[in-house]
């Protein structure tokens, strides 16, 4: 049984992965600050196991704490030593998210999302762990018109947010070239949505949420009056903005596969895109949510996004070769679950 610790593993990403890190057998340590999420996610999730008979709950150890503070990491590495479990490697998704916040408060996102994961490397190197699997994003990109995002494309990020993710993925790419034991691979997520098919787990954004898909939910529902679309005079071929949608648990299974990887393979740095190298217009989004689920979704046009793009959809290619990996989940099957968990949670995790 390997032992593996995911930071950030009450989040949305977070929370589906380890659902499918305990179903895979794996022990894992939590450890979140809950600055952006809820224990109840980790609850739901050994409910979705309690559904197949599987009681995990001594597999999964979910601790309170802040990546800001060393000695909060070092416990955790502590406790697994002192219960004779050597931390096979570490799925790190703590992170601030927003690309709206991190211009209004730079600061805090750079020290939450860099000095929080140098503290984690730094605890990493002294408890001889160097197995590690880094959310970055295709935010690091410089976008292109209506090409696909290659690994070796410009990046070239507009915000904050972005600058932390590619200083992180270049402190990655330093500590490989000085010492040749890292494994690591740094995932760089196109726009993860959608939700467990149980709908027992999903997103649950504090405050409103900046993101098209959160939002076509709350609407639906009844929770926003409206989507306002940013920009109809996109170059595409319905004027609006292009994106890759890549379901949660296909990106999730894509974490699976990166740790098995790494943990096969000869010590080595990969930088891989998550996507599902298809992509859809805004107003299709809309469309499909509507025909899956048979709810409206009002929408109005507004003025472009300062920073949008038109068309930022993965290539995907490498995914597939080097990880085996593949997406399974098409967008209509993103828009039912992602449905059934906004029905079944009005209000998210809390009561
Ligand atoms: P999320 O906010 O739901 O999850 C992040 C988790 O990290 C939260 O549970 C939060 O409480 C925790 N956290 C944040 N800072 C922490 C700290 N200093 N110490 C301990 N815990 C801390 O976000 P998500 O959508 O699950 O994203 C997970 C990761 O993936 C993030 O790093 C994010 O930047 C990255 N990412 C997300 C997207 C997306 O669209 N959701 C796209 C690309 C990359
Ligand atoms: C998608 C499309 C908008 C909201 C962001 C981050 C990125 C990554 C994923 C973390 C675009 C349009 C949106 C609205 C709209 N996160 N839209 N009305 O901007 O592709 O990516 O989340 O790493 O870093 O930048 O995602 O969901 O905000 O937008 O018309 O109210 O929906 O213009 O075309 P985006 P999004």
């Amino acid at each position: 049984m390997s032992t593996i610790i995911v930071t950030g593993g009450a989040g949305f990403i977070g929370s589906h992965t380890c659902l499918l890190l305990l179903e895979r057998g794996y022990e894992i340590f939590v450890i979140d600050s809950f600055c952006n999420s809820s224990a109840k996610s980790l609850e739901k999730v050994l409910m979705i196991l309690l559904r197949f008979n599987n009681d995990l709950k001594d597999k999964l150890h979910l601790i309170k704490g802040d990546l800001k503070n060393i000695s909060d990491i070092e416990k955790i590495f502590k406790n697994c030593l002192k219960q004779f479990k050597k931390v096979e490697g570490v799925i790190h998704f703590a992170g601030l998210k927003s690309v709206f916040d991190s211009v209004m408060d730079p600061l805090s996102y750079w020290e939450n999302n860099v000095i929080g994961t140098i503290n984690l490397l730094k605890v990493m190197e002294k408890y001889d762990c160097r197995t590690i699997v880094f959310s970055s994003s295709a935010t690091v990109y410089k976008a292109k018109s209506d090409k696909l995002l290659t690994e070796g494309d410009f990046c070239e990020p507009v915000n904050p947010y972005g600058f932390t993710k590619l200083t992180i993925e270049r402190i990655l790419s330093d500590l490989n070239k000085n010492n040749d034991q890292w494994r690591i691979a740094s995932l760089r997520y196109f726009n993860p949505v959608g939700a467990h098919e149980s709908g027992l787990i999903g997103e649950d954004p504090t405050g409103k949420p900046n993101n098209i898909y959160p939002q076509i939910t709350r609407v639906a529902i009844g929770k926003l009056p409206e989507i306002k679309i940013f920009g109809s005079d996109w170059p595409t071929h319905d004027g609006t903005g292009i994106r890759d949608y890549i379901h949660v648990i296909d990106l999730a299974e894509g974490h699976l596969c990166a740790l098995e990887y790494l943990s096969n393979q000869k010590p080595q740095m990969l930088t891989i895109n998550l996507g599902t190298g298809k992509g859809t217009s805004v107003l299709e989004f809309i469309k499909i949510f509507e025909n899956t689920n048979k709810v409206k979704v009002p929408f109005s046009f507004h003025e472009r996004r300062q920073g949008d793009n038109a068309f930022v959809v993965a290539d995907n290619s490498l995914a597939k070769s080097i990880l085996d990996w593949k997406p399974k989940r098409n967008i209509e099957d993103i828009c039912r679950d992602g449905w059934k968990w906004q029905l079944q949670n009005p209000n998210g995790y809390s009561e």
